[in-house]
């Protein structure tokens, strides 16, 4: 039979018009408005969709939020100036530099420069560390909107063996640690796996919940999921495809078609996972934003 299909787009819009609720509150209760900073270095075709639409989302919410775009060649100097600059400037409660960064620039150096209070990626050493000790004050955004989904959609994670595909710092570890948690929403058993292990299809056909996140086109296939399984799919991955105008069309890192006949749900791409990023991250700049209020009342 095929899967249920979990839609990030629909979940995404309640979220959003949660935060936008909220928002609204602070603007009114506290004459606060959330303001985030995203910083785009160079012109990476995808980041730049990405980065306009999350100003897009902001929006709507009622966040006021500013790009700031750095020319390709920019030292990393420069970078770390900018984030210490937006670091001291309360019009931001949420700082993000889009990721990946251009060669000459190492991307832990930026990350680790942003205050872990306005680090709404929750890429900082601090939130991650916060996150494993069971305490997260921001929880990366793909890592949360995963989170988010299934408990959205019936598939409380408590108690089931999730595997997740990937070992990234963005989405593979932390997504792992916020299910392990001993908390509601999480309380998985956690099996992490990635393009290195043995014999990967014994492992992911282990999973009630597979999160694939390894970053390759159609990399987990149906022989690959167990029966009724819910399959996550964090991949967005440009393939040629010679029969659309761009000349290319975004796949996951699930081959979509045969796994949705063996899965029970299964999220698409697009559509899937990518919405959701976006909703936590103005979700986390809210957060911060109120924290901020609270502090200064
Ligand atoms: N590039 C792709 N996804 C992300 C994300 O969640 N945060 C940042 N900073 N860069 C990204």
């Amino acid at each position: 039979m095929a899967a249920e299909i979990i839609s990030g787009t629909d979940i995404s819009k309640q979220v959003r018009a949660e935060v936008a609720e909220e928002v609204a509150l602070l603007k009114s209760q506290h004459q606060l408005v959330p303001g985030l900073a995203v910083v785009l270095v160079g012109d990476d075709p995808a980041s730049a969709v990405y980065v306009r639409n999350k100003g897009r989302a902001c929006d709507e919410a009622g966040i006021f939020s500013e790009t700031f775009n750095l020319s390709a060649d920019t030292p990393e100097d420069d970078v770390v100036e900018l984030v210490k600059k937006l670091n001291a400037d309360p019009k931001f409660h949420g700082i993000l530099v889009q990721l990946p960064l251009p060669k000459q620039i190492d991307e832990k150096t930026v990350l680790y420069a942003i205050d872990p209070d306005k680090d709404v990626d929750g890429l900082h050493p601090f939130n991650l560390g916060r996150l494993v000790g069971g305490d997260p004050v921001f929880v990366p955004c793909t890592p949360a909107g995963v989170q988010e989904m299934l408990m959205r959609t019936g598939h409380d994670p408590s108690g089931k063996h999730v595997v997740v595909c990937g070992r990234s710092n963005i989405v593979g570890k932390p997504v792992a640690m916020l299910l392990l948690q001993k908390m509601t929403g999480a309380n998985a058993t956690v099996s992490i796996c990635h393009t290195g292990t043995a014999d990967l299809g014994a492992i992911t056909r282990q999973a009630d919940i597979l999160i694939a996140a390894a970053g390759r086109a159609e990399f987990i296939t149906a022989d690959m999921v167990k029966e009724g399984a819910v399959v996550i799919d964090v991949g967005i991955n440009r393939v040629e495809d010679a029969s659309k105008k761009s000349g290319y069309r975004l796949t996951g890192d699930v081959d979509f078609g045969p796994v949705s006949e063996v899965a029970s749900a299964i999220t698409p791409v697009p559509g899937g996972v990518g919405p959701m990023t976006i909703a936590m991250l103005l979700k986390n700049t809210l957060a911060s934003a109120q924290r901020s209020a609270s502090t200064n009342a």
